[in-house]
């Protein structure tokens, strides 16, 4: 009978599943996640505008899920995401009908969305141990890793984004007073005058730290600043500091390893470098080291999701939060630069050191969410089989010119 209830529940989860992926997801700008936290924050406009697009964005997502090749869909890592996905929707659509009138209902829904953030906390870990089983138990070919990379990208990102919304309505009125006492300028989680040098150093400090506990030295910062838009004064933009944050982070951990291990025999070490200009659409971030740079050749690849040069850490025996890893810095770093219309990019002089390029849009207006929606193109991306190459490949040897002699 229990199970019965089970099957039942599940196929009409499965049918709202079906409706709601047929919304696209409502992208919003800074702008107006700013315009709806500072001026008319509204505990119910928010539950009704979130007690639609939750789902939208679940759903579309949950949509991809099961796209994945069956043999990952089996491993209990991913189960235990796509359950908790499931949970989630069901929660938000149990206040389907519920009134926005009543207090009761505004409250037992900021309740659940808490519950929901908290579920979720750990879906990037757990979704790329899933990873890790199905490649270790099946291997992959270059077409399923494309498909994985595609997927992984998609999913991180919606990830992001369902976060952001649900951070901005518990951040607004999940507490009593609707100021964050941690950051009483903010609004929710952006601050309309992110002081851009303030959020670097503070990234700075925080990487070098575990630098020293490693390498028991580390690299100086030097840091430059150009606002064009108002000389001389700090560069401030409208922006989410913990996503501004995560990014450097990711960036000086990984210029601080490979200025230590180039320069490994040596006392004193290069200073990494940061250039952060302000113009009329760009704030850009650009983060120079000299650890000795990494190939053309392989660029692209340091974006995968599996590739790291570091060593698995051990849990169980680090000291501390290691250095590098997991291989995941820079694709989520990427993911948060494009989440709102920036980018993240890599630029590396082999032999001598690296630049790391973050674009932010200078304007609130330009800054709107980037998010993936389920539809014909995505399901062909998954479906179709890739055709081949349509440019050479070059062979490893040269050929032997004389075979040419016949022509
Ligand atoms: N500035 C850099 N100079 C040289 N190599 C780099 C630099 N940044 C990244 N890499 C290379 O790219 C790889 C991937 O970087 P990424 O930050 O994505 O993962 P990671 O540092 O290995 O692990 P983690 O998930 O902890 O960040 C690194 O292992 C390193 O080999
Ligand atoms: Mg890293």
């Amino acid at each position: 009978m229990r199970i019965l209830t089970i099957l039942l529940k599940n196929c009409t989860l499965g049918k709202q599943v079906d409706y709601y992926s047929r919304f696209s997801p409502s992208p919003l700008s800074i702008k107006q996640f700013l315009d709806f936290g500072s001026e008319n924050a509204c505990e119910r406009t928010s539950f009704m505008f979130l007690r639609q697009e939750l789902p939208v964005r679940l759903a579309n997502i949950m949509k991809e899920i099961n796209l994945l090749p069956d043999n990952l869909l089996k491993t209990p890592s991913v189960r235990l995401v796509q359950s908790w996905y499931m949970q989630s929707l069901q929660e938000i659509l149990d206040f389907k009908d519920k009134s926005g009138e009543d207090e009761k209902v505004i409250y037992d829904f900021t309740d659940t969305v808490i519950k929901i953030r908290n579920r979720h906390n750990d879906v990037i870990p757990t979704m790329a141990q899933g990873v890790v089983e199905y490649k270790d138990g099946y291997g992959v070919d270059p077409i399923s890793s494309q498909n994985l990379q595609y997927f992984l990208d998609r999913f991180y990102m919606s990830r992001i984004s369902i976060r952001m919304l649900l951070n901005q309505h518990t951040l607004l009125f999940g507490g009593k007073v609707k100021v964050n006492p941690a950051h009483p300028k903010q609004i929710g989680s952006i601050d309309p005058n992110c002081q851009v040098v303030e959020v670097i150093k503070d990234a700075y400090e925080n990487a070098r730290r575990l630098c020293d506990l490693y390498y028991m030295n580390s690299p100086e910062l030097k840091i430059e600043e150009f606002n064009a838009k108002e000389r001389g004064k700090p560069t401030t933009i409208v922006y989410v500091p913990s996503h501004l944050y995560h990014m450097v982070f990711e960036l000086f951990k990984n210029a601080m390893r490979a200025t230590m291990e180039y320069h490994g025999d040596t006392s004193s070490y290069p200073p990494i470098n940061v250039q952060v200009a302000l113009g009329s659409e760009d704030l850009t971030v650009k983060m120079s080291d000299r650890g000795g740079g990494v190939p053309l050749r392989k660029i692209d690849r340091l974006f995968t999701y599996t590739y790291s040069t570091a060593p698995l850490p051990h849990m169980e025996t680090s000291r501390a939060t290691p250095l590098a890893g997991f291989g995941y810095g820079l694709p989520i770093s990427r993911l948060y630069a494009r989440y709102f219309q920036g980018d993240l990019k890599l630029y590396s002089l082999e032999g001598y050191g690296t630049d790391a390029v973050i674009y932010i849009k200078a304007l609130s207006t330009e800054s709107i969410e980037r998010l993936p929606v389920y539809n014909k193109s995505a399901w062909r991306h998954y479906k179709t089989s890739h055709e081949a190459d349509d440019w050479c490949i070059p062979s490893k040897e040269p050929k032997d010119m004389t075979t040419f002699r016949s022509f």
